[in-house]
């Protein structure tokens, strides 16, 4: 069930050497906990034979076999007899800070907002734990109202079979209807409704792409994108977007690394919050042709302005003439992430082909959430000016908050999207997200937006908690900060194991 395997003195380069903290055994056991909690230590990697990992750092066998236990009674390390020992992570669990954090932001009671990177993440057991994992917010105010009306129409179909793998003839269309009135005339033939934008990203990677094939990705991107690209086996070709897009860069790129794929979020951009100027995105699409590529525009984010009524830029599809430009859209950050319904927009054949594929997975998505996303969409201008003025006054407060507090950080203030990138000033990112995790935030840094392990110097921060709560996570992260600049500089991190 394992995949990967570090050794011992991969692990011990990976810690930089173990604090000088005491006992020496918890200061090892918090390191690894570390890794694996900013994704330098892959899950289910096998760790090295403790003997190996002793020798390798110079400590006794019997530290290192404390150390893994109290990694295993953490839930961080999973063993069996004869198997060894692999990274592994706890299982959720609910904690009462939960359901007083998502009142705050308004949210529904009981909503949850654990991190996310790269997995199901435990919140501690601490209701003062702040949590930036994540930049997902709670259901708006009007999804009671959507569930009631989508349980009022589910008896229409649950008197048939309830499968239908390209998704709700009446969700596909109103998602269709969504392209047409921003300049895409869609027809219901060419959208897949999949089980979250994730689903698609999996499906793409499976239909256009062949293990081998170049694709061409954003540093930074959202990981679990990468994630999907490098389960489907393909060769990573990343291009910096940290100050926006340079389209004869990228260009140049596509066609020299003859990419099969393009992966681009031009909306909002995650984690970078940039929205990609008019003229760039007809560019990008043109060099997306002279490449001969598939450009996959993840529209996750596209209707999250901050202010409602500023001009939107069009659609990539828009410049689109041939077929070469797919759209991943997801009700997950305007609606909600539980409701796991995201969807493609393409030609109609590739639809199809997608539709076919997705049967032997998963089949099709259940039908109660997609009507709740039907009923939601026709009210989408109503989600999306709640969604601004709540994002909108916790970006400002976050931005408030660090400029008084860690001035030397550097940011821009998005026009959109749920996160600031913020620049540190040292590379210390990792360090810093696990000192802020001892000191109760959780924050994702840089390298795990990255193809390669570099970002050092950045941090994402979410600003989907309530200015009450941003600001002392910021206070948190000053201490932590000033923590990890302290620590005795990193060796050069390698890519990920
Ligand atoms: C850019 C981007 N795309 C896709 C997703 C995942 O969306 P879904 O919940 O629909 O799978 C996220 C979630 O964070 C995201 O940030």
């Amino acid at each position: 069930m394992t995949t990967r395997y570090v050794s011992g003195p991969h692990l011990a380069r990976l810690l930089g050497g173990v604090s000088g903290e005491r006992p020496v055994y918890a200061a090892l056991a918090r390191a690894v906990r570390g890794l694996v909690l900013d994704g330098r230590l892959a899950l289910r990697t096998r760790l090295p034979a403790e003997r190996d990992l002793a020798a390798a750092l110079g400590l006794s066998r019997t530290t290192v076999t404390a150390a893994y236990d109290r990694l295993r009674d953490e839930g961080y390390v999973e063993s069996r007899q004869g198997a060894g020992s692999w990274t592994a992570l706890p299982p959720v669990r609910m904690t009462s800070a939960e359901p007083q954090v998502a009142a705050a932001d308004g949210a529904r009671p009981g909503t949850r907002h654990g991190g996310k990177f790269g997995r199901a993440h435990p919140v501690p057991d601490d209701p003062s734990f702040i949590d930036l994992g994540c930049a997902t917010p709670g259901a708006p105010a009007i999804f009671d109202e959507a569930v009631a009306a989508a349980v009022d129409e589910l008896p229409r179909y649950s008197a048939g079979p309830g499968y239908e793998p390209a998704g709700l003839a009446g969700l596909r269309q109103v998602i269709a209807d969504g392209y047409a009135a921003r300049g895409v005339p869609t027809r219901p033939d060419q959208i897949v409704v999949t089980t979250g934008a994730q689903h698609a990203f999996t499906l793409l990677a499976q239909v256009l792409a062949e293990p081998g094939d170049a694709v061409m990705v954003e540093r930074p991107t959202y990981p679990h994108a990468l994630g999907a690209l490098r389960a489907r086996g393909t060769r990573l070709v990343p291009v910096g977007v940290n100050e926006g897009w340079d389209v004869e860069l990228i260009g140049g790129a596509m066609r020299q690394a003859a990419v099969r794929m393009a992966y681009t979020i031009p909306d909002f951009q995650n984690p970078t919050g940039h929205l990609m100027p008019a003229a760039e995105r007809a560019a990008l699409v043109d060099a997306a042709r002279r490449a001969d590529a598939f450009l996959v525009t993840d529209e996750t984010f596209a209707d999250l302005a901050l202010d409602v009524d500023a001009p939107r830029e069009p659609p990539l599809a828009a410049y689109d003439s041939g077929g070469r430009v797919v759209t991943i859209g997801s009700a997950s950050k305007l609606m909600w992430g539980g409701l796991r319904i995201g969807w493609i927009r393409t030609t109609a054949p590739l639809a199809r082909r997608l539709t076919i594929a997705r049967e032997p997975s998963d089949m099709a998505s259940p039908v109660l959430e997609q009507l709740i996303v039907r009923e939601l969409l026709l009210r989408v201008e109503e989600v999306r000016a709640e969604r601004a003025e709540t994002l909108r006054r916790n970006r400002d407060a976050l931005a408030a908050a660090l400029r008084e507090l860690l001035p030397g950080w550097e940011f821009r203030l998005p026009a959109g999207g749920m996160s600031l990138w913020a620049r540190i000033g040292a590379p210390v990112a990792t360090r810093l997200a696990e000192a802020a995790e001892r000191l109760g935030v959780r924050v994702v840094g840089g390298p795990v937006f990255g193809v390669d392990g570099v970002l050092e110097d950045y941090v994402r921060l979410p600003y989907v908690l309530p200015p009450d709560t941003l600001r002392p996570a910021v206070e948190r992260l000053a201490l932590a900060f000033r923590e990890a600049e302290a620590a005795p500089p990193a060796r050069p991190l390698p890519a990920y194991v």
